[in-house]
């Protein structure tokens, strides 16, 4: 049997975080991973360039079950550390809209960076190795057996992620492992991800795929994102779509501003003052991709002139406008999932060094327990900083 200092499952973002960490500190570290590669999902972020962090991070970025858990872990690695590091390496980067920093030239940049961290910290990663049976002896050392060896270790990290891609290797082990030990997990959803049209909405909607307007989206907890809504053949997407999804659950509505920063009634009540022969069709023109508006209102409203409108239309479209109100489907789920919502109840871990409360020498850290962040680079700084936390522990 091999023995290490620190074990760490999941060669991630977090996982080759806290390795570095731990690494410097003079641990004899191994990171195992079943993939053939380290840091898929960094590769795919971004749409290739990685949303590594934002510049303006609070603990009112994330979700979990104890708003208070992510502070003490955000504030000792906080989003200028990060950047420092990638400063270091010599990584350009730009920022853009909310204060989100994308690598200029590829996501390959950051794991490059992550593996020459855990190579400069004498930490090894091991690729291609699947986990089998892990026990705790009673002297407290982690055994875990592999297809490969069987290693013993005094600290055991799980830094295995969420459900979300499948197909880039996520899996369940996390939460099993947590389960084996006897901590709670919460039940897990589907978060950052497309919501899909219900059969009815298919048929009117599916045509008005690629249009993308600004939009306010509120969710049923009154949570509000103004970001770009897209129109897909499946369902909605777009930055305001992921976020929301984050706040809704299945069977609630969400209510679309499709005017914000119009205030629609006072913007149809000078339509109708300065124009008041002008068909609906073309006043909404002047708001609205034209196939949108056909999509929305029925074609005999669209051509009736402004003044032709009674009251009662007229605040009806207003409403339409402002708060359109659509029961979606559901969601694109893991398949197409940015993060996973749940996981280990984070009432089990020390929020100082993400160890377990109940099985000294376990840690927990990154996406598999209960912390999400928004869209943004939240569940990447969420990564470094709960890594960081651990890799300063183990
Ligand atoms: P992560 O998923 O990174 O790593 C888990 C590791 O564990 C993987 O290497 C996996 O192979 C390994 N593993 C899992 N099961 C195993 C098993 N049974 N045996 C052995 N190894 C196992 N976030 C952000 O802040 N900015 C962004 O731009 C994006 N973009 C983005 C795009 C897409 C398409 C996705 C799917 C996700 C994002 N995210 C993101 C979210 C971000 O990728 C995610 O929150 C972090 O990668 C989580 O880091 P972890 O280290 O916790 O898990």
């Amino acid at each position: 049997m091999k023995h290490h200092d620190v074990i760490i499952i999941g060669a991630g973002a977090a996982g080759l975080m806290c390795a570095a960490t731990a690494g410097y500190r003079g641990r004899d570290v191994l990171v195992l991973d079943a993939a053939k590669q380290a840091g898929k999902k960094i590769l795919i972020s971004g749409g290739g360039r990685c949303n590594f962090t934002n510049q303006k991070v609070e603990p009112n970025n994330f979700i979990c079950g104890n708003g208070h858990f992510v502070k003490s872990a955000l504030a000792r690695y906080r989003s200028s550390d990060f950047i420092d590091l990638v400063e270091r390496h010599g990584i350009e980067y730009h920022e853009r809209d909310h204060g989100q920093l994308f690598c200029n030239d590829s996501a390959k940049e950051i794991v490059t960076m992550l593996l020459t961290e855990c190579e400069w910290a004498g930490a090894k990663v091991k690729l291609r190795t699947e986990i089998g049976k892990i026990t705790q002896a009673d002297s407290g050392k982690f055994e875990i057996a592999t297809d490969k060896d069987v290693y013993s270790c005094d600290s055991l990290v799980v830094a295995t992620g969420g459900l979300s891609m499948p197909k880039l290797g996520a899996s369940p082990l996390g939460y099993h492992l947590a389960e084996q030990f006897g901590l709670k997990v919460l039940p897990t959803y589907a978060g950052l991800v497309p919501f899909t049209w219900q059969p009815e909405q298919k048929l009117k909607f599916e045509p008005l795929s690629g249009i993308a307007v600004p939009s306010t989206i509120t969710a049923k907890d009154g949570t509000q994102f103004s970001e770009a809504l897209l129109f897909t053949h499946r369902g909605l997407s777009g930055p305001a779509i992921l976020q929301i999804s984050n706040f809704w659950k299945p069977g609630e509505t969400i209510k679309i501003n499709l005017l914000p920063g119009i205030d629609a009634r006072a913007a149809i009540e000078l339509v109708l003052a300065n124009h008041p022969k002008q068909n609906l069709r073309n006043t909404l023109g002047h708001w609205l991709p034209k196939r949108l508006v056909e999509a929305l209102f029925d074609e005999a409203l669209l051509n009736r002139a402004m003044n032709q409108l009674v009251h009662k239309e007229l605040e009806q479209l207003a409403v339409d406008l402002e708060s359109w109100e659509i029961m979606m489907n559901g969601t694109e789920g893991y398949r197409t999932a940015e993060v996973t919502l749940g996981g280990l109840d984070t009432d089990e871990l020390s929020s100082k060094t993400m160890e377990t409360k109940s099985v000294p020498g376990l840690f927990f850290i990154g996406e598999v327990m209960d912390v999400s962040g928004w869209l943004g680079g939240f569940n990447f700084q969420w990564a470094w900083s709960s890594g960081v936390a651990a890799g300063q522990a183990v």
